[in-house]
């Protein structure tokens, strides 16, 4: 019997964005359902992210990984706190205060562990600016950026990426049979760990310098560049 792997893949861009893309996606993963143990890495807040399972009738997942990698829910109840060990430097009220000339997406996206901003067309000078600000402060965060608009602040080391390693190794699925699907920077930590990296075609242009033997770059779009990545991978597989 061939050995399970686990799919890490986003939402927004990725495995949506074409309804009969989607429709194929949702017919692989019932025809193989144990094999293709699957995960969503969301920027959503892991409530909306169940809301739009619900809505979209997208198949269920065994964790969500949601706000960018700050929260986790597993359906065998694993702990959502998971990124508080990582936060003793960290407050939302102090990011928010030290940010405040940013403007601040709307309440409903903000957590505990996730303050979000709308920063057009920011700059890696601009970034490293607001960051320096922060850690001048005392504040230990990583800021994400996303799609050319979207900022995120989190505690430091926190991450899509990191969230899917806590993942795997919680299923006890090595690095090489994780899977992960992207389009956009928020993604970004996916692919810098050894994970089987797949970059849709539509990805935004902060994924198209990524480069490296861990990356394959489907030529199709959403969830059929995803099932592209999928198949590309499985046929490297290796006996263990
Ligand atoms: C989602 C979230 C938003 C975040 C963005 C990028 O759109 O709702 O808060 O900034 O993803 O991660
Ligand atoms: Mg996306």
């Amino acid at each position: 019997m061939k050995s399970e792997f686990l799919l890490v893949t986003d939402l927004d861009g990725t495995l949506l964005g074409d309804e009969e893309a989607l429709q194929a996606f949702r017919l692989r993963h019932e025809a193989t359902p144990m094999r293709m143990r699957l995960v969503y890495a969301s920027g959503r807040l892991v409530g909306d992210v169940k809301a739009l399972i619900l809505e979209r009738n997208l198949c269920v997942p065994e964790a969500i990984i949601g706000g960018v990698g700050t929260q986790i829910e597993c359906s065998d109840g694993a702990p959502t706190d998971w990124c508080r060990p990582a936060s003793h430097a960290w407050g939302a009220a102090p990011v928010r205060a030290l940010l405040a000339d940013v403007e601040l997406q709307p309440e409903r996206f903000q957590t505990e562990y996730k303050v979000s901003f709308h920063l057009p067309d920011a700059l890696p000078d601009g970034l490293a600016l607001l960051a320096e600000r922060l850690s001048r402060a005392g504040i230990e965060a990583d800021l994400i950026y996303s799609s050319r608009r979207d900022l995120d602040v989190v505690p430091r080391g926190i991450n899509k990426g990191t969230a899917a390693r806590y993942l795997a190794d919680r299923l006890r699925i090595p690095v090489h049979r994780v899977i992960v699907c992207g389009d956009s920077g928020n993604d970004l930590s996916l692919f810098q760990s050894r994970f089987r990296g797949v970059v849709v075609a539509n990805c935004l242009p902060e994924l198209r310098q990524l480069d490296g033997t861990n990356i394959f770059r489907a030529t199709k779009t959403h969830a059929a560049g995803v099932l592209q990545g999928v198949d590309y991978w499985l046929a490297q597989e290796t006996v263990d």
